[in-house]
């Protein structure tokens, strides 16, 4: 009750800040990041938008990876209009493609560019069940799947950044508080909804994927610290924000329950404030594995603090990114 108080005011916690704090304000003051490149997936719009025109505005270069180029495009241009001399380059990317994924990073390699801030952004609330072209469910494969092969591929470069330039690397995992409704057997719920419809729910589907945010981000801390790399690894819940991200549920009913809910929603640049702070805020040097809401650490469900969980979902995904999905899940399979 005190905490729903606390957010409806906008009432600052630890960090100075709070749910009313917006991207601009949460890095105020910040170093310039004139020497620091990002990549922000799911640039195009929404938190990820504002995401990129905060950092392009405290001077970061710019690498935003998008399934549509003439949205990147269209993306680039609002920021070089908002951000004169912005530092910016599109590529595709689809990441519910693991080959696009691969694609992705070997041209991004080819820029020889350096990289301090990977920001996990993108994502889709899918009302219709699909299976992705590398047959797993389509909202863990764009969520989670995606995600974890784009940081797998890009870790080497971040680490030799992080080893040259002194700077710390950072990485955001945009999760959800959602991610505390999935309960029960993640890869075996997976497998479910990878072979067949029969068991999809949409809501659960996005809960799962964004458990794995967490899980994902819990497990990497682990092996970044055993590897003594200089680089961290956060996840964010941005909190509810009216995007596109409800663009298959569009319609009187949505409307309705976001107008009930309107005193509990917040503005694009409320939603963008928790991942820009966790990203290049300097008061979290060396915090790595935590997840952040309003601006301040807070708690996983119970699932989202289980390190056996956590280690168990990344062999699963090292699996499901290296051979035949049904490698994974038919073995699961015989009961269901
Ligand atoms: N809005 C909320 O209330 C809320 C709450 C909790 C968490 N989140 C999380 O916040 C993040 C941003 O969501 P948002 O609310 O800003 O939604 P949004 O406006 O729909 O933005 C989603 C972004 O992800 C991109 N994307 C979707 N599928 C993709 C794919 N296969 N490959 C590459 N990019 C893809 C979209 O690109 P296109 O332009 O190509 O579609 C878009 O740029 C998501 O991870 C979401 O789960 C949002």
């Amino acid at each position: 009750m005190l905490e729903t108080v606390k957010y409806l005011l906008g009432s600052a916690g630890a960090s100075g800040y709070g749910s009313k704090s917006t991207a601009e304000q949460v890095t105020d003051g910040c170093p310039n990041l004139s020497s620091v490149t990002a990549i922000i997936t799911g640039a195009t719009s929404g938190i990820g938008a504002e995401t990129a025109r905060v950092l392009a505005k405290r001077g970061a270069r710019l690498v935003l990876p998008a399934r549509s180029l003439k949205a990147a495009e269209e993306a680039k241009a609002r920021l070089a209009s908002d951000c004169p001399g912005s530092d910016i380059v599109v590529l595709p990317l689809d990441l519910s493609s693991l080959s696009s994924v691969r694609n992705f990073v070997s041209q991004f390699h080819s820029l020889n560019l350096p990289l301090n801030l990977l920001i996990n952004n993108a994502g889709k609330f899918a009302h219709q069940h699909a299976i992705s072209e590398d047959g797993i469910e389509m909202t863990f494969a764009t969520n989670y799947l995606g995600h974890f092969l784009l940081t797998k591929l890009l870790l080497k470069k971040m680490i030799e950044t992080a080893k040259a330039t002194g700077i710390q690397g950072r990485i955001v995992n945009v999760s959800s508080s959602i991610h505390s409704w999935f309960s029960g057997d993640m890869i075996r719920y997976l497998g479910q909804i990878s072979r067949n419809k029969s068991h999809y729910d949409a809501t659960r589907a996005y809960a799962l994927s964004k458990l794995a945010n967490v899980l994902h981000t819990k497990e990497l801390a682990q092996r970044l610290k055993q590897m003594e790399a200089n680089v961290t690894v956060n996840c964010v819940h941005p909190g509810i924000v009216r995007t596109r991200l409800t663009r298959e549920r569009e319609g009187f009913i949505t409307d309705l329950v976001f107008f009930l809910t309107s005193k509990l929603l917040k503005t694009i640049p409320q939603g963008a404030a928790t991942t820009c702070y966790v990203a290049i805020h300097p008061r979290l040097v060396n915090v790595s594995g935590k997840y952040f809401a309003d601006c301040n650490e807070a708690w996983t469900s119970k699932l989202g603090s289980n390190s056996n969980e956590a280690s168990r979902l990344w062999a699963a995904s090292e699996l499901l990114v290296s051979r035949d999905p049904k490698s994974v899940f038919d073995p699961l399979s015989a009961n269901d």
